[in-house]
């Protein structure tokens, strides 16, 4: 038995030595010391014993008990700091390595410039809203003014959504007038940006999606000379003072009388380039006096009030006051074009 004894003492502890991680080191407990282990194997055998021979014997197995039992401690410890260096080690950060830089975006330079038309008329007391794109033929063309037949209803310069040609994506920010019209009361001061849609084709000054700021004031005593006068002041704050305009006669069937308002070509300041097409003119936004028919059906007696509303082009707005030579860029949104502005 004493020969057992020591040789379970050695084999386990170099048994426990070898171990290479904690679960392993849990085997070889059990395979030693648990209820079925081979040093309890042993000690089950002590009764046998003489009455002489058994304290000697007891002493030794608790001494190999005590032994293994420390190995055991000694081993686990060493294992969970080798375990820790490790995990350390695949875990450590290299604070050296240079960060990857975020790559931020830029605004556009259409919103830069919608952000100060904006500023601009907010200063002179105008609300700002919002309007749907898919909007009822009702609001786009009935009530204003627009009648059954009229050219710009037509299926070719439209995108209708359905066959009796009553819901459309909007186009043009007019119908935010009526919307006004229908949920505020005079005086009216309101600028309406967006999105509108016609069916035109991609091209250097053409775009089937574009934006455009609708305007209207609905007051006693407006007149043209106060369109006039508030379109030039806010040019005039865009562009620079002494920026020329121009109005020319028009026809839009939501107004009376109609203009058109050109500035002065930026890039040939009026001589005739390519940009301008040889006009020495840009053509910017489209205005008039509120037809008294509009204000009838939204509900506002002509006889009392007037008003007059625009609709700006806002990309030819932003390509004026960015020097930008091509529509398309605009929209393709390619970083190094916007990031110059
Ligand atoms: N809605 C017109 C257009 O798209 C512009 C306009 C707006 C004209 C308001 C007069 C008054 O061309």
């Amino acid at each position: 038995m004493k020969e057992q004894l020591a040789s379970i003492r050695t084999q386990a502890l170099a048994a426990f030595e070898a171990a290479q991680d904690a679960a392993a080191l849990d085997a070889l407990r059990v395979q030693y010391l648990g209820k079925k282990g081979e040093l309890t194997a042993v000690l089950k055998q002590m009764g046998k014993l003489s009455a002489e021979e058994r304290p000697a014997m007891g002493q030794l197995a608790n001494e190999v008990r005590a032994a293994l039992e420390e190995a055991i401690e000694r081993t686990s410890k060493q294992l969970a700091e080798k375990a820790l260096e490790e995990r350390l080690k695949a875990e450590a950060l290299d604070v050296t390595i240079p960060g990857k830089a975020q790559k931020l975006g830029h605004k556009h330079p259409m919103y830069i410039a919608l952000d100060e038309i904006k500023d601009i008329f907010v200063g002179m007391g105008f609300t700002i809203l919002d309007g749907p794109e898919v909007e009822l033929s009702y609001f786009n063309f009935d009530r204003l003014n627009a009648e059954e037949g009229h050219p710009s209803r037509d299926w070719s310069d439209t995108f209708y959504f359905d066959e009796d040609s009553k819901v459309m994506l909007r186009s043009q920010t007019s119908p935010m007038q009526i919307h006004a019209m229908d949920t505020m009361k005079p005086p009216i001061r309101i600028l309406a940006p967006g999105r509108v849609y016609r069916k035109d084709e991609v091209d250097a000054t053409h775009s089937p999606m574009f934006h455009q700021i609708e305007g209207m004031v609905i007051d006693k005593g407006v007149t043209m000379a106060d369109l006039k006068g508030t379109l030039n002041t806010v040019i005039e704050q865009l562009y620079g003072k002494g920026t020329v305009t121009r109005f020319r006669p028009h026809h839009f069937p939501f107004t009376e009388p109609s203009c058109e308002m050109d500035i002065q070509c930026h890039k040939c300041g009026g001589k005739g380039c390519p940009t301008c097409k040889g006009e020495g003119w840009i053509e910017v936004l489209g205005a008039g006096m509120v037809h008294p028919n509009v204000l009838r059906m939204s509900g506002i007696d002509p006889e009392v009030y007037s008003g007059w509303a625009f609709g700006m082009g806002l990309e030819r707005m932003a390509m004026g006051r960015f020097k930008i030579a091509d529509l398309r860029l605009i929209f393709e949104n390619d970083v190094r074009f916007l990031e110059q502005f």
